[in-house]
């Protein structure tokens, strides 16, 4: 019964540990070029986004999506998400911290 206890606390810590498998298949859409978690290789010319302050991530995201912002790719990569996925992403990327591995 112990032990059953035990198992239940560390489950339950690990679940609230793992952050939303939703979200982190969202971020996964950016490590193509922004690096496994927002963490750019050394030499990127694409910048990293780990640790990037939420609200410089949230202006940029939505200066890209309405075309304020001039770039190659993120005005149209913008367009594809909601206001909802950026305030998350932002946070799921602040919360990330280092830039090169
Ligand atoms: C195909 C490559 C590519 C993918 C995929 C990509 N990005 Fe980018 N990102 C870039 C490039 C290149 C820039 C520089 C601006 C430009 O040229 O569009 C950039 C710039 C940015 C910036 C501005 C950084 C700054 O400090 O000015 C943010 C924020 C950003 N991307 C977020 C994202 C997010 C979030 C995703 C995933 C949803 C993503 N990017 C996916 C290539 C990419």
């Amino acid at each position: 019964m112990r032990l059953l206890a035990c198992l239940l606390i560390l489950a339950t810590g690990a679940a609230q540990a793992e952050p939303d498998l939703r979200l982190r298949a969202l971020a996964a859409n950016c490590a193509g070029c922004h690096g496994t978690e927002g963490r750019a290789p050394r030499y990127s010319l694409v910048p990293g986004l780990a640790g990037m302050p939420a609200a410089h991530f949230i202006v940029q995201m939505k200066a890209f999506k309405s075309g304020a912002r001039q770039g190659t790719v993120m005005p149209q990569l913008a367009k594809g998400f909601s206001e909802a996925q950026i305030l998350a992403l932002a946070n799921y990327f602040a919360a990330h911290k280092g830039s090169a591995p």
